[in-house]
This record gives structure tokens, C-alpha cells and sequence, in this order.
């Protein structure tokens, strides 16, 4: 079919998205034809214009948070039919291979391939000015239409608002996760988060789910610190220096039991600062990507030994997708996660790069793209 999408030619020379016609082919063996609602503009694709993320190949087809309904399925899908609502997993969970049996669904084999630009049988699914296009994470959500594995789609109810569902693809288990399950967050702990975008956000609200006392969201960006508030922060700071203070001081100098890292680039050098906020035998999960290229972080080894403190990363929030997605939903729909209020701006798909812009210039929490359609 021909619909449009926003392209990369040049990953990693700030060129932008180029919003132009492309062709998408039937779905094939256990694929799904999606027609999207809503796509959540995400730190991790402009990395990929940024070249933080760097990719050898081109044309990219961005996006990789969205929801949508299940307008054609190719041969073998039994698993979902036409006219069933679905979120799109960034990573796909098979359900088969170690990982995915062993209770590790974020690590799954698939996911391996989710930068690559190949469906998983090797091909290209998308084309523009006659050439091969490759999707983001197999989805490509820069389109109201995807064409996705069966891997990537997880079946949600119907009574859910699919634009707000689209949010739980990315960074709403990446954040919430990340404080519940990476960081281990127990009733009672303080929580430090630096970075309250999109990612962070949820982790302000799954720390607080999860019974921590007292949450230090941390920002540069004024506007967010004070959203962060309204998603259970009880204080905040500027800067990684401000943080340490004001922690010392709301613990009586026992520092913060967890911290998580969602900054928008997760610069090796940072983690001095951000590790400093958390008492001996805490936990300091690094969520945000970091440019792929750097190798070195700043951090003073002999004190992580000698504190048993723990630095631990996390892939989608160590969430795993097939269970984590019916269930944040579910915590939605009973007014008990905040999903309305991620959103700050919504916009076409024509309006990308405006939407980038306000990205990296700190104005939302979530930009959204809707389709009209
Ligand atoms: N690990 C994963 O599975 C996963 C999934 C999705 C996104 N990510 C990554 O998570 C990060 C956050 O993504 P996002 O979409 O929320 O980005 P975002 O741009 O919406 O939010 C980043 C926030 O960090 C703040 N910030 C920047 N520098 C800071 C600093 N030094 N101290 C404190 N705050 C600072 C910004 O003001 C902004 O509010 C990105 O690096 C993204 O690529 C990781
Ligand atoms: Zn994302
Ligand atoms: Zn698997």
C-alpha cells in the first residue's frame, strides 16, 4: 500500500526527518498490518539522528512507540485478528527462546535485531524512491501504517484510548520499570531520578508505586520539575551537586537508597555526580543511552567496591513486555498511573522535526503524534 513516513537518509548528521510517500508490502508468515493511532517522539530515535546511536545503514524509518488496530494479518497469525487493538513492544518478546522462557522477555534473542533495519526474515518490508527502507526496532511507527512481526504486538482491550496505550510501546515501562524492577525500589527509600522526560516521569511514578517515601526528581528544566510533582515527587533539584546536598539533608546524611539515570543522553561522565547521591549498598540503574562509542565513564571504583554499591542497567525497564503491558494499562484504566498528563504537545506527522526541536529544547514531557485517520 502507499502511505507516507518520516525518513533518515543520513543517520547521524542532524539532517532530520524527511516526511515523504513510501510503499509497505502485505505482512508476510506471522505479521501484522497496523493501522496507527498515536506514535510517542522518543529520546532514542533522535539519537539516531544525532548519530549517539550510530547506524551503518539508511534509509530509517523512525518511531518505535505507538498503538494501533490489526487491519490485516499475513499467513500463520493466530494469535490476533483483524480489528484487534494492539501496542507495539519496542522489543519483541517470542516467548520461546532462553531469555523469554527463563523470565527475561526485555532480553529477548529478537532483540538483537531491533537496530539492524531487517525484518527478522532478513528483508525490507518498507520502500521509498525505489530503495529498501528500514524500520526502527522492526516497527517503524513514523507511519500510520506498520507493518510489524507478531513478536512486537501485544493484544490490549478494546475500552482502552489507543493514543494514550501507544505511550506504554516505550516510556511508560522503561521508566516505570526501571524504578520497580531494575532499582528494586522498596516501601520507604528514598529515590533519586535524574532526567524527568518521558522516560523519567514514569520512573517518579513507579518509584512511588513501588513505596518510596521520598522522590528527588532531578532537572534542569524547570517545567519538568515542577510536573514532577504532580507524579509524586516530593522534592526536587537542578542540577546533580543540588541533588547531593538536599539529599543529605532529607536523609540525615544516610544518602538516597536507589537512583535512577533518564537523562536524555546518558554521557559517561555523569555518573560520578549521579552514583555520589546513593548510600553504600544502594543501586544506581543506568536506563538512558549513552553514545555508543564512549567507552569510559567517570566513577570512582575503589569507593563502588568499597561501599557495595551496585550500578546496574536496564533494558525497557527489565519489564517484560507481554505481562508489563496489559497490566500498566490496567493500572491506567483504574486511575492508578498517570498517562493523560505524560502528553504535552500532540502533532502531525508532517510537524516531526518540530517535535524533535521541542524535544531537545527541554518543552515536553512526551510529544505525541497523532493520525487522523
Ligand atoms: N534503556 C531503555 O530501554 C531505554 C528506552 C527508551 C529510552 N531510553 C533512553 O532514555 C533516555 C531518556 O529518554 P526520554 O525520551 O525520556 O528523553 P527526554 O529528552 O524526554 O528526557 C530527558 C530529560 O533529561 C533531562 N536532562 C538532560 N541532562 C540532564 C542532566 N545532566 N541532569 C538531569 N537531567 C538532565 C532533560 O532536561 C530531559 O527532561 C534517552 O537516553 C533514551 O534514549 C532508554
Ligand atoms: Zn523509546
Ligand atoms: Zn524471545
Amino acid at each position: 500500500m502507499k502511505t507516507k513516513g518520516a525518513l533518515l537518509w543520513g543517520p547521524g548528521t542532524r539532517s532530520g526527518w524527511s516526511v515523504e510517500d513510501i510503499e509497505i508490502d502485505d505482512p508476510r508468515e506471522r505479521e501484522v498490518l497496523v493501522r496507527l493511532a498515536a506514535t510517542g517522539i522518543c529520546h532514542s530515535d533522535d539519537h539516531v539522528d544525532t548519530g549517539d546511536i550510530p547506524l551503518d545503514w539508511a534509509p530509517i524509518l523512525g518511531g518505535h512507540e505507538g498503538a494501533g488496530i490489526v487491519e490485516q494479518v499475513g499467513p500463520g497469525v493466530t494469535d490476533v485478528e483483524v480489528g484487534d487493538h494492539v501496542v507495539f513492544s519496542f522489543l519483541p518478546a517470542c516467548g520461546k527462546c532462553v531469555p523469554c522462557v527463563a523470565g527475561e522477555q526485555n532480553l529477548c534473542d529478537l532483540g538483537a535485531g531491533v537496530l539492524g533495519g531487517l525484518t527478522l526474515d532478513g528483508s525490507h518490508r518498507v520502500h521509498a524512491r525505489g530503495a529498501g527502507v528500514g524500520a526502527m526496532c522492526y516497527l517503524g511507527t513514523f507511519s500510520p501504517y506498520v507493518v510489524a512481526p507478531l513478536d512486537s504486538v501485544v493484544k490490549i482491550d478494546k475500552s482502552i484510548p489507543l493514543d494514550k496505550a501507544a505511550l506504554v510501546g516505550c516510556c511508560v515501562p522503561t521508566g516505570w520499570g526501571s524504578a520497580v524492577y531494575a532499582a528494586e525500589t522498596r516501601i520507604g527509600d528514598t529515590v533519586v531520578v535524574f532526567g524527568v522526560g518521558g522516560v523519567g516521569m514514569n520512573a517518579v511514578q513507579g518509584a512511588k508505586f513501588a513505596g518510596a517515601t521520598q522522590i528527588v526528581a532531578v532537572d534542569p528544566v524547570s517545567f519538568k520539575r515542577e510536573k514532577a510533582k504532580e507524579f509524586g515527587a516530593t522534592h526536587t533539584a537542578a542540577s546533580a551537586e543540588e541533588a547531593l546536598t538536599l539529599v543529605e539533608s532529607i536523609t540525615r546524611g544516610r544518602l538516597a537508597d536507589r537512583a535512577v539515570i533518564t537523562v536524555g543522553v546518558g554521557e559517561g561522565k555523569l555518573i560520578q555526580g549521579m552514583q555520589a547521591v546513593v548510600r553504600k549498598g544502594g543501586v544506581i540503574v543506568c536506563t538512558s543511552a549513552a553514545p555508543a562509542l564512549q567507552t569510559e565513564i567517570s566513577l570512582d571504583l575503589l569507593t563502588l567496591t568499597m561501599s557495595g554499591k551496585r550500578l546496574q542497567g536496564a533494558l525497557f525497564g527489565s519489564c517484560a513486555p507481554r505481562n508489563d503491558i496489559p497490566m500498566l494499562l490496567d493500572l491506567y484504566m483504574r486511575g492508578l498511573l498517570k498517562l493523560d498528563e505524560l502528553v504535552t504537545t500532540k502533532y502531525s506527522l508532517e510537524e516531526i522535526n518540530q517535535a524533535m526541536a521541542d524535544l531537545r529544547d527541554g518543552k515536553n514531557i512526551r510529544g505525541l503524534i497523532v493520525f487522523d485517520q
